[in-house]
């Protein structure tokens, strides 16, 4: 979270600092140096324009990267063709996420063209990837700054190098253990807010390329997470989402070890936080206790987002996740059995190699059996370097098609099914945005993540407002204030 450092009186022609976070706020008075000038020309302060792409870490990541610009006197702006400085968070969990990037190179290419001034930097999860800075390096040279994943909280201070010199920056990192705390951070919601609590993930499934881009696992500590979410709710946060690739083995390898669960029973405790989700949960950690802990909990919600990938316990070994499909069902039926209104979603995968029409009528078996409140549905795309891209036996390409069809037929009708039977009831929910479409409504959440529009105004936002359901859409309902 943010320190109160006064940066107009801080020293930047003195040596930079050592120790973190002290050294990116030295680079942020120093940027700030750096805009004063640029506003002295121009008459008005640089424009930044943020784009992302990719998982709630990385949202999380990007208000990281707004909060350093805030600091250095960017000024926010969503129009990308009016931009001085433009920067893509990216993704490469899947082939697609990368081909957008490229995509929208090209356009920023132009823009170029037309304002020579234009500084564009690139972060996330790709630039993780050898071949794609290589690619970068030789083929798009006009991008002005590169950096990964771990070292994203030096970007005051590539940004600085960035703006004092003319030459393409690029500085990626193989790994790190270190977490550095203390950062300003630009939320896009005033009411709620995701919480790192854990970085980089251990588990190596075949398909999966954030082992390699994000790293080994690491948690942070329980003391600077509570911290953060004191401050938060201080500011005006009813509700935050605890974020990790792998939320129930989180705590295990800090000196002093904590399980997930105790963390959300200290979390529960401050006061004035008023509702707690978590996310993602890997199905071989779920403990009893994490189970009993929401059971327990009047603020944790819920719902939670299970994972399954396949539904072919052959599969899912070659998938290296570590369960079988009845220690699955075992485990949803168990859940429902401790806490009987819970929301589960998911995600799977269509057409991991060797998936065979056996192997995926096991995976329909299972989602008609849970009935998923929702669930994500990915076709799978070969990613360099994991295990699964050498593997023998990829499905074709139209077999593939065919089935992912059929699998987002039957989620959806199980899901909407699912997603009616709280018509006519009157549910808490947590207002978030006046509606895009239509300014009488407010669209807001069940605790259990469904959407709800609602009459209302912009001075309901924030609020968590009894709304009576009227009619269940599908996905979501229309209802009004009880
Ligand atoms: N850590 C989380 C998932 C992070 S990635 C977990 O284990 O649940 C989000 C989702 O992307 C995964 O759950 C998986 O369904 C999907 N995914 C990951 N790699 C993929 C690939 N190579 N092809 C298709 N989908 C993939
Ligand atoms: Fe990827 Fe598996 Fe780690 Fe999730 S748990 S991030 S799917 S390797
Ligand atoms: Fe994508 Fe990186 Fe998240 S690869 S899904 S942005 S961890």
């Amino acid at each position: 979270m943010y320190q109160e450092i006064d940066l107009d009186k801080m020293d930047v022609n003195a040596e930079p600092p050592i120790e973190e976070p002290d050294r990116q706020y030295y680079f942020m008075a120093k940027c700030r140096e750096w805009v004063r000038e640029f506003e002295r020309k121009n008459g008005r302060r640089p424009f930044a324009f943020t784009q992302t792409f990719g998982c709630q870490m990385n949202a999380r990541d990007s208000e990281k990267l707004e909060g350093i610009l805030e600091q250095a006197g960017y000024e926010k702006t969503d129009r990308e063709e009016d931009a001085d400085f433009v920067i893509y968070n990216t993704c490469t969990v899947r082939e697609n996420a990368n081909q957008r990037v490229y995509g929208r190179l090209g356009y920023l290419h132009s823009l170029k063209k037309k304002n020579p001034g234009l500084k564009i930097a690139l972060c996330g999860c790709m630039m993780q990837e050898k071949q794609v800075v290589d690619k970068l390096k030789k083929s798009y040279r006009f991008v002005n700054l590169v950096f990964g994943t771990h070292n994203i909280f030096q970007f005051a201070e590539l940004l600085n190098r960035m703006q004092s010199g003319d030459h393409m920056v690029v500085d990626t990192w193989e790994d790190t253990d270190q977490i550095v705390e203390k950062l300003p951070v630009d939320r896009k919601y005033s009411f709620k807010s995701g919480v790192n609590i854990m970085f980089g993930c251990n588990n190596f499934c075949s398909y999966c390329i954030v082992p390699y881009v994000r790293g080994r696992e690491k948690s942070r500590r329980p003391e600077e997470i509570l911290e953060e979410i004191r401050r938060l709710v201080a500011d005006g946060v009813v509700e935050v989402m605890l974020l990790g690739q792998n939320v129930n083995s989180y705590g295990k390898n800090l000196e002093e070890p904590i399980t997930f669960a105790r963390l959300l029973r200290k979390a529960e405790q401050i006061e004035g936080l008023k509702r707690i989700r978590f996310m993602t949960s890997h199905p071989k950690d779920l403990s009893d206790e994490l189970i009993q802990a929401m059971a327990d909990s009047k603020k944790v919600c819920r719902h939670i987002h299970l994972p399954l990938q396949s539904g072919s316990s052959r599969i899912l070994q070659a998938m290296n996740r570590r369960y079988t499909k009845e220690q699955y069902l075992a485990l949803t039926e168990k859940i429902r059995r401790v806490i009987p209104d819970i929301s589960i979603t998911t995600d799977i995968i269509v057409g991991f190699p060797g998936e065979t029409e056996e192997d995926f009528e096991e995976t329909l078996d299972v989602v008609r059996r849970v009935r998923y409140d929702s669930a994500f549905t990915f076709i799978y795309s070969k990613r360099t370097g994991t295990p699964a891209a050498a593997m023998e036996n990829q499905v074709p390409e139209d077999v593939v098609k065919k089935r992912f069809d059929r699998l987002l037929a039957l989620v959806q009708d199980i899901s909407r099914d699912v997603s009616s039977r709280y018509t006519g009831q009157t549910k808490e929910v947590l207002a978030e945005e006046v509606n895009s479409q239509d300014a009488a409504l407010v669209t807001g959440r069940m605790d259990n993540n469904l959407l709800v529009h609602f009459p209302g105004t912009a001075a309901d936002i924030g609020k968590i407002i009894p709304i009576h359901l009227d009619t269940c859409k599908g996905f979501y309902y229309m209802g009004t204030k009880a």
